[in-house]
């Protein structure tokens, strides 16, 4: 089994695209293959101490599913059945897909909704991210100042990802010893 386990929720294609870039810097050894949260089960994300977890933000702030009109089932159904699972010793860290021009009043807030999530069952997360180079009202997954995970925005800034991302795993690497 690799170290890191690697779970997405996605509508069109975005967080899943990211979720393969990150995939491709690592061996087998070191992360999973990316996997999509409808074919995941609690036991599966229970089994990695290390996890990188993304998810676009949907409906109104909201988490992908079936109310925010995924046609398949995504982290509005998953997330509650990891209700019971103990992330005290894990090691998380989040990215975020959203569009701050369309919806800034709710920018990349599915991001926040993991986020609290997993810490009130005790995750430690790491990778929290400057909210310089982006123009929103609010985000539910702004702290303290900063982004709790990566925020990326594909409609807007596209052209910063590459970028943002290798940046971004780099300030993880320690954390998961990478
Ligand atoms: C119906 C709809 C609602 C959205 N609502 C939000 C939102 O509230 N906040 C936000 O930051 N982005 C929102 N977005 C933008 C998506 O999060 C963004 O396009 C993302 O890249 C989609 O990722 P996916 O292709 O993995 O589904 C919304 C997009 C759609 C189509």
């Amino acid at each position: 089994m690799s170290r890191i386990g690697l779970f997405f929720g996605s509508s069109s294609g975005n967080t899943r695209r990211i979720a393969k870039m990150i995939k491709k810097r690592y061996d087998d050894a070191t992360m999973a293959d990316a996997l999509n949260v409808n074919k995941a089960t609690p036991e599966l994300v229970a089994g990695y101490d290390f996890l990188i977890l993304g998810t676009p933000t949907l409906g109104e702030g909201d988490l992908p599913g079936l109310e925010a009109d995924c046609q398949q089932p995504s982290w509005a159904e998953f997330l509650p059945q990891l209700r019971d699972v103990d992330f005290s010793g894990k090691t998380v860290a989040l990215y975020g897909l959203g569009d701050q021009e369309k919806y800034p009043e709710h920018f990349v807030d599915a991001m926040g909704l993991l986020y609290e999530f997993l810490t009130a069952r005790g995750a430690r997360v790491v990778g929290s991210w400057p909210t310089d180079d982006y123009d929103y009202i609010a985000s539910r997954a702004e702290v303290e100042g900063d982004f709790v995970g990566l925020a990326l925005d594909q409609d807007n800034q596209k052209q910063l990802t590459e970028d943002r991302l290798a940046a971004w795993l780099q300030l993880i690497a320690r954390d998961f010893g990478l």
